[in-house]
């Protein structure tokens, strides 16, 4: 059999580089930290080296298929598949940035949304039976959900919606955004909560297929929110650190085998948030 394998995207800093850290410690196999930027994954790859750890790398840009493809190939013929990937890598314009709000929402859900579908699309196939697959999502996807539209809401809580119709909601805010016209669509003013809508909605469309699909595998995916820690994204002035923000995703990474749940949650603090 294999080696097990454990995949971490956005690594190189912030939660996901405490999220290996951890995994270093508790997982019993390979650990990947991988980054869009191979010298900043290198320099965080030192980091942890020089604590005795023992982490190994691969380049990974989720908004590129090449580079997603290539990891695929590559985890295919190393290790058969992969036992555990978190997805999260992830972007936000700061309050304060000019950027005109066409072009951040278009970004924001390049990266987010689309980037860690494709990642997904990708990926899915190859998580090994018991696999643990946790996407990043955030508690600002939940609220910003309550400030979308009753027809909105209720599509992205339909325990039906199929990931097709997700992807032409996440297209068709982009496009209302660019238009000007996302709040008269019943959208809020803040792509990266809508991104994160899509995150844990696509969490759990994939959960659900899942089951569907590969019943007898016992594979485990949720979506999590971190906490609001310090990192570049949150700034100094987050309540939590970046080690805290590893505790949940680590958490859903670890699921013991045999375990039946959480699958298709978001979960917050260890524990299953209301959808
Ligand atoms: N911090 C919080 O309070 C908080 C709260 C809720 C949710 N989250 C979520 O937690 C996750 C990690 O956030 P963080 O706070 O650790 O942010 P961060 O410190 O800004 O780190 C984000 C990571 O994502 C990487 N990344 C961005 N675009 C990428 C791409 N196209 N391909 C691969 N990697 C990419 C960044 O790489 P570069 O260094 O190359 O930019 C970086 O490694 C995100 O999904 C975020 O939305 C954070």
């Amino acid at each position: 059999m294999s080696k097990r394998v454990a995949v971490v995207t956005g690594a190189n800093k912030g939660i996901g580089l405490e999220v290996v850290r951890a995994l270093c410690r508790q997982f019993e196999g390979d650990v990947y930290l991988t980054s869009r930027d191979r010298e900043r994954g290198q320099q965080a790859l030192q980091k942890l080296q020089q604590e005795q750890l023992k982490p190994l790398y691969h380049q990974l840009d989720i908004t590129d298929r090449k580079s997603i493809g290539e990891l695929c190939t590559f985890m295919t013929h190393k290790y058969g598949g992969i036992d555990v990937l978190i997805n999260n890598a992830g972007i936000l314009f700061k309050v304060a940035d000019t950027t005109p709000f066409a072009i951040q929402a278009e970004v924001t859900l390049a990266t987010n949304f689309f980037g860690t579908r494709d990642v997904c699309t990708e990926l899915l196939p190859i998580i090994k039976p018991q696999g643990r697959v946790v996407n990043v999502s955030s508690v600002s996807g939940s609220r910003s959900l309550l400030k979308c539209s009753p027809e909105l809401q209720k599509k992205f809580r339909s325990s039906t919606i199929t990931e097709e119709e997700l992807v032409e909601l996440m297209k068709k805010f982009v496009e209302d955004a660019k238009r000007g016209i996302h709040n008269d669509q019943g959208w809020p003013s803040f792509a990266y909560g809508v991104s994160k809508i899509g995150v844990t909605v696509l969490s759990r469309i994939h959960a659900r297929m899942l089951r569907e699909k590969r019943a007898g595998d016992g594979i485990l995916l949720n979506a999590c929110c971190p906490g609001w820690v310090k990192t570049d994204m949150a700034g100094p002035t987050a309540p939590g650190t970046a080690e805290e923000g590893a505790v949940t995703p680590v958490y859903l990474a670890l699921l013991p085998e045999g375990a039946e749940a959480p699958h298709g949650e978001f979960v917050s603090n260890k524990s299953v948030q209301k959808w």
